[in-house]
């Protein structure tokens, strides 16, 4: 990230808890981050590391049963996590804008994809008029690689692939013309050609949108191939920032190490999972050591008895583990 110039969003000390049957969830303990301006942050981390946790924590569309959301979200200047529910609508759909896993969670069954593209204009820009809107939804579909737009403007979800229902959700984030774009898991329900096809349209986007994308994906190699930075995050923690290629070509916290290792332990097996050893950290227990000291090999009692702050550990990177200098 280029020191010189203020992030567009500064994320401090956020904290998210909910309550349980079991108790407190402490969805996510303390995470710090930086989103810059005009790049794109890959998110990565298994499932359940809190990163869907945090785009809503952007988004502020929280669980009803969420009792905690301390910290801050400084964004531009404005702090998010202070901001009354009527603002923060302001926000949402304005500078904001969202692409979820599963389109159709968006997407309403009942109208056309015309009448999705011109409501978003139409909130965007009062007062614009119904054949100018249909003709900048035209355009929206043809920048993300539909070659006829008109066909699909008269379509309902249904009658839509997949891979199209995204498209159309990316155009519809892109017509808000955000200053933040969050895309979780974009690719995830899609099968790998059209993966490809909708990663290969995230990157020809960045010569049109000028904006800031956090990129939530558990898969390192997408990420690698499209973001500037990445944060890795595991048990509602970041455990490791910087920028993209060091971190993967140097990965200093031993989460990172671990699932870098199961990405080509993959890909070397044709494409079967392989995931770390051990279980995944529990929400509900309390945070006193470091979140992935029980399925760490390099793990000793300092790790155990206090959690590790993330730390500057060399060029713009960041890691928070007690031990980063010690394992090679
Ligand atoms: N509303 C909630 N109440 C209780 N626990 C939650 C709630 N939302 C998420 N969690 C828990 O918080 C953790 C992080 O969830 P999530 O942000 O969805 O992770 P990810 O997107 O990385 O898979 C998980 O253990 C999940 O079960
Ligand atoms: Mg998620």
């Amino acid at each position: 990230m280029d020191t010189a110039v203020a992030p567009l969003v500064r994320i401090r000390d956020l904290r998210l808890e909910a309550s349980t049957q079991r108790g407190t969830a402490h969805i996510l303990r303390g995470v710090s981050l930086d989103i810059g301006r005009g790049r794109i942050l890959g998110v990565v981390g298994e499932s359940g590391s809190g990163k869907s946790s945090l785009a809503s924590c952007l988004l502020r569309l929280l669980p009803s049963n969420v009792t905690r959301l301390d910290g801050s979200i400084v964004f531009d200047g404005t702090d998010l996590v202070q901001l009354d529910e009527s603002a923060m609508t302001q926000w949402r759909g304005r500078r904001i804008a969202m692409i979820f896993q599963d389109p159709m969670t968006a997407l309403n069954p009942l109208f056309t994809v015309a009448t999705h593209l011109v409501d978003v204009l139409k909130r965007r820009h009062r007062g614009i008029g119904r054949a100018d809107a249909l003709g900048r939804a035209r355009s929206a579909l043809v920048s993300v690689g539909i070659a006829d737009p008109d066909l699909r403007l008269s379509a309902y979800p249904h009658q839509l692939s997949g891979g199209m229902r995204q498209r159309v959700m990316i155009a519809m984030a892109l017509l808000v013309e955000p200053d933040l774009l969050l895309a979780d898991e974009p690719t995830t329900a899609l099968d790998a050609t059209v993966e490809a096809q909708i990663v290969d349209l995230f990157e020809s986007l960045r010569q049109k949108f000028s904006g800031s994308i956090v990129f939530i994906s558990h898969h390192l190699g997408l990420v690698a191939q499209l973001c500037d930075d990445l944060c890795v995050m595991y048990g509602g923690t970041v455990v490791e920032t910087g920028p993209v290629a060091e971190v993967l070509a140097r990965p200093q916290h031993p989460y990172t190490r671990a699932l870098l290792a199961c990405e080509i332990d993959s890909d070397a097996q044709g494409g079967r999972l392989v995931s770390i050893p051990g279980e995944v950290q529990d929400p509900v227990a309390p945070h006193v050591a470091c979140v992935f000291a029980p399925r760490c090999q390099h793990a000793d009692e300092r790790c155990r008895a206090s959690v590790p702050p993330l730390q500057d550990s060399g060029a713009q990177r960041r890691v928070a583990c007690l031990r980063h200098g010690e394992i090679g």
